[in-house]
């Protein structure tokens, strides 16, 4: 299949080059030395595309068969306030996760797995630049009242803190982040392309397809180094320790669980045609992938240490201290652990509930702090972030709020009046509950 390209409106497509300016401005480092690092593979251009031959027809749900929506004036109210909710939600991971990654871009340890994460930062400003084509190449404004000037000011004009979703609030603080971030939230980022192929809005569908091929190389950009980190790790050869990269997968896995929604929703998005898999659904597949992650790790770290063990034995060894027994010399504690789906967790049916990396369920609230500050990163303990958190919690264990209420009370978007990009007029505000 082939992907016609298109560009934003100039007035829009510069908006976006300013907004790059100040958060990568090492695009042009990267466009410069691009044969260098990716000889294959053509240069990073910045622009929407639109996969050709994709079915025309409804996939899912109540109106399955019918032609697909071309025009966002053609869906319900209901439908079009969806997923337009769904296109800003993308589109404000997209430019976040760019936020994030520059904090500690500079710190990689090899020039390869630099350009490998800027390659990264430069795909999802196109994914952010392919969610604007979506708002600015339809009229919203006579479907759900905000025109598509407005939500472009809406989305460039977030910071970190301020994002949707919340695995894009929570700032990195080592490369080791960064690794993982792409290990583990691009990872959701590709089973919720995946989910939004079928789109019943046929211009949603056709920005999926060439999204996904990005996706897969978010998905290496992480996954590679953290093969290599283990086995150097084997080696003695340290650069990110298992215990460092433990407590990063500690700190995103429950964030990333989050990001598919509550595990008891996800039924509208099939019904409107818009997804073809419920959040639970998806959830359980994608925690499959990453136990599997999590075990090719591990085998690799094994094998650099005991060369000379066939891999019915390796399996062996690795399963011994899955179970918390000492082998063949190795700790238990020196292999990676995948954390419970409930533990940390602040959104879903186990939001502020006290659940260990191992699924044991705490009973008091001191404790559960105490096997939290050891299960994180150190520099994260000391995040607002993670303040915030723990704050909830205490108030969900001394009964002054409910955990529903403690769910609703992260940051809102709230429009505040002003229409200049560059006004903040766009404010974050907690809702009453908070
Ligand atoms: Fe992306
Ligand atoms: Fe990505």
């Amino acid at each position: 299949m082939s992907a016609h390209s298109d560009t934003l409106p100039k007035k829009y497509h510069d908006a976006v080059l300013r907004w790059q300016q100040q958060f990568l401005p090492d695009l042009d480092f990267l466009q410069q030395n691009w044969d260098k690092h990716f000889p294959k593979d053509p240069c990073f251009k910045l622009c929407a595309y639109r996969e050709q031959g994709i079915c025309g027809h409804i996939e899912v749900g109540d109106e399955a068969g019918k032609p697909k929506y071309q025009k966002a004036c053609e869906m319900s109210p209901e439908q079009a306030n969806h997923l337009l909710k769904a296109v800003k939600a993308q589109a404000s991971t997209e430019f976040g996760s760019i936020q994030q990654h520059r904090l500690t871009l500079t710190r990689a340890q090899s020039e390869q797995d630099q350009f490998w994460v800027l390659r990264m930062m430069a795909e999802e400003l196109r994914h952010g630049y392919q969610m604007l084509y979506l708002l600015l190449q339809d009229d919203w404004k006579s479907v759900v009242g905000q025109s598509g000037e407005e939500m472009v000011e809406e989305i460039l004009s977030m910071k970190p803190g301020s994002h949707v979703l919340g695995a894009f609030n929570i700032d990195f603080d080592s490369f080791v982040d960064n690794i993982v971030f792409c290990a583990l939230i691009d990872r959701v980022g590709k089973y919720q392309l995946t989910m939004q192929k079928v789109s019943a809005y046929q211009p949603m569908a056709e920005s999926m397809p060439p999204m996904l091929r990005e996706e897969a190389f978010h998905l290496a950009a992480g996954v590679i180094p953290l093969r290599r980190w283990m086995q150097e790790a084997a080696r003695g050869d340290i650069y990110a320790t298992p215990k460092a990269i433990q407590r990063t997968l500690n700190k995103w896995l429950p964030r990333g669980l989050e990001m598919f929604g509550d595990e008891r929703g996800g039924a509208s998005n099939i019904k409107m045609g818009f997804k073809d898999q419920t959040n639970q659904a998806s959830l359980d597949q994608y925690y499959v992938e990453v136990t599997k992650m999590i075990r090719d790790l591990n085998l690799r770290y094994l094998r650099e240490r005991l060369p000379n063990l066939d891999s019915e034995r390796l399996d062996r060894v690795l399963s011994d201290l899955e179970g918390g027994s000492r082998s063949q010399d190795i700790e238990p504690d020196e292999i990676l652990r995948q954390p419970a789906k409930g533990y940390f967790r602040r959104r879903g049916v186990h939001a502020y509930e006290m659940i260990g990396t191992d699924g044991r369920v705490y009973k008091d609230v001191l404790e559960y702090i105490g096997h939290l500050r050891h299960s994180l990163p150190e520099s994260y303990l000391a995040s607002n972030d993670f303040r915030h958190y723990l704050e909830l919690l205490k108030k969900v264990v001394q009964g002054t709020i409910t955990r529903d209420e403690a769910q609703k009370s992260s940051p809102q978007l709230s429009r505040v009046g002003g229409s200049c990009p560059c006004s903040k007029s766009v404010r974050w505000i907690l809702p009453e509950t908070a």
